[in-house]
């Protein structure tokens, strides 16, 4: 069966962060494959890949990576399947500069840039399901499983929350 997610790391140092992308698409049983693959350290590699990937069948590329973070936009610049950017905190300026790398798109070529970081690496996993739950229905009703089990728990903690602030040690 034929891999319809892409998730490329700038490094393999982002490898760490970037499973919590790749956790998130097992749990919804979704094909995927993975790839380091730089914007400025192979950048022919980079283009060469994009550029064959929707013949071969991919439908959404998730990007991670940290820095000078151009690994989402050099990716969008050679396809017109939806990207989605995770900036990663790997530098001095705990991913602000990736964010800003990563979002600030010219109009024409979108990234979809998720938050910095472990956060955003799950929510790029839960974007890309969305994006082929349109043209899924056994995903999308998977999408709505796990958010009604998602509400149930969080409603759930309001029931020993009482004993819980009690037990708590005085803040000041
Ligand atoms: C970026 O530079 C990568 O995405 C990584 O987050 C960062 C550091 O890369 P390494 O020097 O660890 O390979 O391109």
């Amino acid at each position: 069966m034929k891999p319809l997610v892409a998730v490329l790391i700038g490094s393999d140092s982002d490898a760490a962060v970037m499973a919590g992308c790749t956790r998130v698409l097992e749990e919804y049983g979704i094909r995927y494959e993975a790839r380091v693959l730089s914007a400025h350290r192979t950048p022919d590699a980079t283009a060469r890949y994009v550029r064959a990937a929707e013949g071969r069948g991919l439908r959404v590329i998730v990007a991670g990576a940290g820095g000078a973070a151009h690994l989402a936009g050099a990716v969008a610049a050679h396809t017109t399947l939806p990207v989605i950017g995770v900036p990663l905190a790997s530098s001095p300026l705990s991913g602000f500069d990736a964010l800003l790398a990563t979002v600030q798109m010219p109009p024409g070529v979108p990234v979809a840039t998720v938050g910095v970081g472990p956060m955003g690496a799950a929510n790029a996993g839960h974007l890309a399901a969305e994006m082929l739950a349109l043209a899924d229905a056994a995903l999308r009703r998977k999408l709505h499983e796990r958010r009604q089990r998602m509400a149930a728990e969080v409603l759930a903690k309001s029931k020993d929350l009482p004993s819980r602030l009690r037990e708590n040690p005085k803040s000041r």
